[in-house]
């Protein structure tokens, strides 16, 4: 079973770039640009991956962060993860990018996105990878922040498919950026939001009524809202949930307790994802097999995850067709 989830044809809509890098890459750029780092080695770094909820993480993961200092760190990052998408038969991904994590520390937006942009390029040349490069805004900023991001990214449109929000949930709900949203979407870009991983089932509701999304990144406490978890059936709004990360983050206490499948069998066009494997354990195939053994995942059940994988991707009709 393990091999065959590593074969099936998959997409990956929910990843962050950030949290793709992988502690040995994490020292190797430190001491590239001389940034100290609070760990004396690698073991001791990956023994502080022991989270009690998502601002926990959050807190290493932008630290974490720092070392990325020059383009060639941009691509580099992204290389490594397009490396395992090869390997694990990733067709078509979405990643996501928080370019305030940078900008906040003075490394320009485009350092970030020209670096990340080559990889993006060379993999869909060398591997036929294609991608759409997803700009989060972190949301325990300001909407004048947003706003301040969404400029810069003007003279890179070409290079962005879709805005995406992250951060932390609880105390910023989606209303609070609502115009950037709206301006953003008039813009041309698709949208995506996190909503109901830590916070309430009205974030869902939210996210798609007042920033009128595309999907819904994570979602699973649409669960509590039987009337939700309809309309995201009848509506086909995907939702981009990521296993691991639900139980490193507690927002599940045990794969047992997760709720995928659940949302599955009453038709909600769910996807699987890593998130951000680097601090959770495992990429997109580890995900699949945490499933097959939290959950008692089926074959047909693992082909239609993948499916949807590709179906509620923002890929052409042409490449949806060549993946379907
Ligand atoms: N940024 C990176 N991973 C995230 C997650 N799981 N939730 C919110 N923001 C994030
Ligand atoms: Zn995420």
């Amino acid at each position: 079973m393990d091999q065959f989830l590593n074969d099936l044809p998959k997409a990956e809509l929910h990843l962050h770039l950030e949290g793709s890098l992988e502690p040995e890459l994490l020292f190797a750029l430190g001491e590239r640009n001389a940034v100290e780092l609070p760990y004396a080695s690698i073991e001791q770094l990956r023994e502080a991956y022991d989270f009690g909820n998502l601002q926990d993480f959050l807190d290493l993961y932008y630290q974490g962060a720092a070392v990325l200092q020059t383009e060639q760190d941009f691509y580099d990052l992204t290389w490594a993860y397009i490396e395992r998408c090869k390997a694990e038969n990733i067709l078509h991904i979405e990643p996501f990018f928080d370019p305030q994590t940078h900008t906040d520390r003075g490394i320009p937006f485009a350092t970030a996105i020209n670096g990340i942009s080559r990889a993006l390029e060379q993999a869909e040349t060398a591997y036929g990878i294609s991608s759409g490069l997803i700009m989060c805004f972190l949301r325990h900023l300001s909407e004048d922040a947003a706003f301040e991001t969404l400029q810069q990214a003007e003279p890179y449109l070409d290079k962005i498919i879709g805005i995406g929000l992250d951060s932390s949930e609880k105390g910023h709900p989606p209303a609070k950026f609502e115009r950037v949203f709206a301006k953003a979407r008039a813009m041309g870009l698709l949208a995506v939001a996190h909503a109901g991983e830590e916070g309430p089932a009205q974030n869902v509701i939210d996210a798609l009524d007042i920033l009128k999304v595309d999907r819904i990144d994570h979602g699973v406490r649409a669960i509590d809202d039987p009337e939700l978890i309809q309309r995201l059936a009848r509506e086909e709004i995907a939702l981009t949930v990521c296993p691991l990360s639900n139980t490193r983050l507690k927002v599940f206490d045990d794969m047992s307790q997760h709720n995928i499948l659940q949302m599955l069998e009453q038709g909600v066009k769910v996807t699987v994802n890593s998130d951000d494997p680097a601090y959770f354990g495992g990429y997109l195939t580890e995900n699949f097999i945490a499933l097959e053994k939290g959950l008692g995942m089926t074959r047909e059940q693992a082909v239609e995850l993948a499916r949807n994988s590709f179906e509620y991707s923002f890929a052409n009709k042409e490449r949806k067709a060549e993946m379907l």
